[in-house]
This record gives C-alpha cells, structure tokens and sequence, in this order.
C-alpha cells in the first residue's frame, strides 16, 4: 500500500484555473477497465476518461504503436511529410465510406472549429452573403468550448459571459423536424449539425427517422449535413459510426476522443461536396497529424472497427441493460435508461432530480468511475472492450453505491 505524497491534490486547488472540479483522489494506473489511486485503491472505470479510453488502459497494441513511434519521431509539424498521418488520413477515408479528405487536429473542439469554419467557406464559394451562412444546432447539444464551438453548443450556462458570441448559430429543439423545415423556408441555412447521439445533453439519441429527415432538408435546400461524432463514434454504439445505424450520408464528420485512445487526436472528415474547398493557406495547426498521435490512432481505429469489439459493445450493453433494470426493480431510482450501445444514460426520476453529482460521490466510495451528463443523468461509457468480469463487478459497486445513495 502506498499514498499519495501529502498536499497533491491541494497543488491542483493552488495552482490550476479552478475550471475543473475534480474528485479528490489521485489517479496513478489503469490495465483494462480497472484504475488504481496513489493511494493503492482499485476503481471499475465506467467512464473511460469522457469516452476517450475506448480500448481500456495500457491497451498492449496502442502501447507498442505508440512506444516504436517514441523511438522514431515525435514531431515534424505539417512543413513535412510523416508516415503515421498519410496511412491514417487514407484508412479513415476507407472507413467512413464518405470522406474523401481528412483534417487531423488536437481534439474534438478543434475538429469542429474546422467543420464550422469549412461550412462557412463552403457557403462563401457559393457567393452566399455571410447572412446567409446560418449553422442550425440543437437545444442540448455540446460542440465545445472554443468561441465558434461553445455558440454551436445550444447550451446558455456554457456560453454566459463570453458575449459576444459569433453570429450566424440558430438553435432548434432536438428531434423537431418540423421546426428545422419551417427554418429552412427563412433561406439562410447552409448547414446543420448535430450529434446523431447527444452526450453531454444527458445521452439523447436522435428519434428513429430524423437524421433521414434532416439529410433530405439539406439536399433540398443545399445545405451541408455536420455530425459531430466526437463522443459517440468509434464504435461506442457498436457501429464504427453512429450514423450508420439510420443510413445517412453526411457531408462532414468530427472524431476526437476515442480516435486516440486516450492520446489526444481529433479529425475532421470531408465529403465530396467540400473536400476540395480549403486550399493551401485556408486552415492549419501545428501538432495536427503529430506522428505519435496518428501511429497510436491507427491502432485504435483497426482495434474498434473489429467485429470482436463491436461485437462486445453489442454483449456488455445488453448485460449492463439488464444490470440497470435489475438495479432499478429494486431501488426504483431510474425514469428511464435510454441510449446505443455503450453510451448509456439512466435518467433519475423526479425525487431525485439534480442529485447525479451525490451518485457520483457515492460510486467513488465504492470503488466505481461513473460520469454524469448534467444534473438529472448518470452516464455510462465505459472501455468497449469491457469483461464480463469487469462489467459485473462494476455492476455489484453500482449497486452498492446507489444503495448507499437511496438510503440517504
Ligand atoms: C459531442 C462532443 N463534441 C465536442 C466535444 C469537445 O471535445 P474536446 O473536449 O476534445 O474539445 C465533446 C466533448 O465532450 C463532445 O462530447
């Protein structure tokens, strides 16, 4: 057993912009979906950092590919070539089966700067007046935190005082379809984007039809379709893509989190009606297409489109389903659990509205990583590779954690 040196945790207090919160244990290793603390304490990670660990800790392939890189080369910046990011810009135009090119950048906020930035590009080559460059976003939804990404982010706490914000966003309610026609009628829409699952927005997937539905209203009124699969992508719904269980074609797709495994890398992926728009000079960043972000990121993206992987996103989800109801018979804490795959909300019912951070305190207690998505929602996405073993245990602490919650 061995402890945290005394006052590290009071170091974050001092010195970090108290923009975080975090709990106040120290995190020191991870093998699979299991963590240990500094202080020799065991966690079940139903968390996955924020969907990032998709292939669980110290994955041996993502350790090998990114230790042989370590060894090579770590940076040449975007001045020259590297073969990390040349393989992995073709192999994901490969799997997306839409892209034509690809935009390697840091993370997801940066992902989606690029898409904004080559949607308004876009409509600028259409001679379109900037009036008429509108980006249609939903109500919950969450693109990031830069100045564009957090005005696309139809969430007013996250924008509050950093007015002014950009023009030309205009937030919908989620599933509205009629709602995003009557806004189309106005004729200044040249995009809409969206998370095919809303994560942070309490892991809401989009209704059965509306994603066909906004494609045929873009292609009607020449707009682009953005999806922003930067929290749901990568497999965490046991298709590589989320998009692909409702059979759309989008005109750009974002990726971040989960495309690294845990080393930060995001993309953007580009269509064929905008992926000769940026042209020299129109875009860049200096770490994007890092050498170890990409060697690292190929593994991650051949490991998580394998049918042994999206096959177990299929196995765990049922088997965490059926743990949550179980749970749920017995405590009835939940209105609802709702959801694809690995990324799955329980909706806490009316007497316990507000209290998903106190569930959180308790699941650390017990020895359980679990995340919220706002104040009503507890979220579940852990490692896509979970175990049996490790799901059930996650499982038994949950249980007790929530236990340990009900009981006051
Ligand atoms: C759907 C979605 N888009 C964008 C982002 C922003 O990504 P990042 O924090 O890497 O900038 C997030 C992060 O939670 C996300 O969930």
């Amino acid at each position: 057993m061995y402890k945290h040196p005394p006052g590290l945790v009071e170091l974050g207090k001092r010195y970090w912009l108290p923009v975080y919160k975090p709990r106040e244990l120290v995190l020191d290793h991870g093998k699979g979906a299991r963590v240990w603390d500094t202080e020799g304490r065991d966690y079940v990670d139903f968390g996955a950092g924020i969907a990032v660990n998709a292939l669980g800790h110290q994955d041996p392939d993502l350790l090998a590919a990114l230790t042989a890189q370590a060894h090579k080369l770590w940076h040449s910046s975007n001045v020259f070539y590297t073969e990390p990011p040349l393989r992995l810009a073709e192999e994901l135009v490969h799997a997306s089966g839409f892209a034509e090119r690809v935009f390697l950048c840091n993370s997801g906020a940066e992902a989606n700067e690029a898409a904004i930035k080559l949607v308004r590009k876009w409509a600028a080559t259409q001679g379109r007046a900037p009036e008429r460059r509108v980006i249609v976003t939903f109500n919950g939804s969450f693109h990031g935190r830069t100045l564009a990404t957090v005005t696309a982010t139809a969430q007013a706490k996250y924008q509050q005082g950093y007015e002014p914000l950009p023009a030309g966003f205009r937030h919908l309610d989620f599933n509205d379809a009629q709602a995003l026609e009557a806004t189309f009628a106005a004729g200044d829409v040249a995009a809409v984007m969206l998370e095919p699952v809303q994560g942070e927005g309490g892991v809401l997937p989009a209704a059965p039809g509306f994603l066909k539905r906004v494609r045929e209203l873009c292609d009607q009124h020449d707009a682009l379709l953005v999806l922003d699969e930067i929290q749901c992508g990568m497999g965490r719904t046991g298709t590589l893509f989320a998009h692909a269980h409702e059979n759309v074609r989008p005109d750009i797709v974002t990726l971040a989190k989960a495309l690294g495994g845990g080393f930060p890398i995001g993309a953007m992926l580009a269509g064929p009606k905008v992926a000769e728009v940026m042209q020299y000079g129109a875009h860049g960043t200096t770490f994007g297409g890092n050498p170890m972000a990409a060697a690292v990121a190929r593994v991650a993206l051949a490991k998580l489109s394998s049918p042994a992987v999206l096959m177990n996103v299929e196995r765990q989800a049922n088997d965490l389903r059926a743990g949550l109801a179980r749970i749920n018979h017995e405590l009835q804490l939940f209105a609802e659990v709702r959801g694809r795959g690995l990324m799955i909300g329980a909706v806490l019912a009316d007497a316990y509205k507000g209290k998903a951070g106190a569930v959180l305190d308790h699941a650390a207690t017990r020895g359980l990583l679990l995340l919220q998505a706002g104040p009503d929602v507890l979220r579940f996405v852990p490692p896509l590779t979970i175990t049996d073993e490790e799901l059930a245990d996650g499982l038994a602490r949950l249980h007790a954690a929530l236990s340990d919650f009900a009981a006051g």
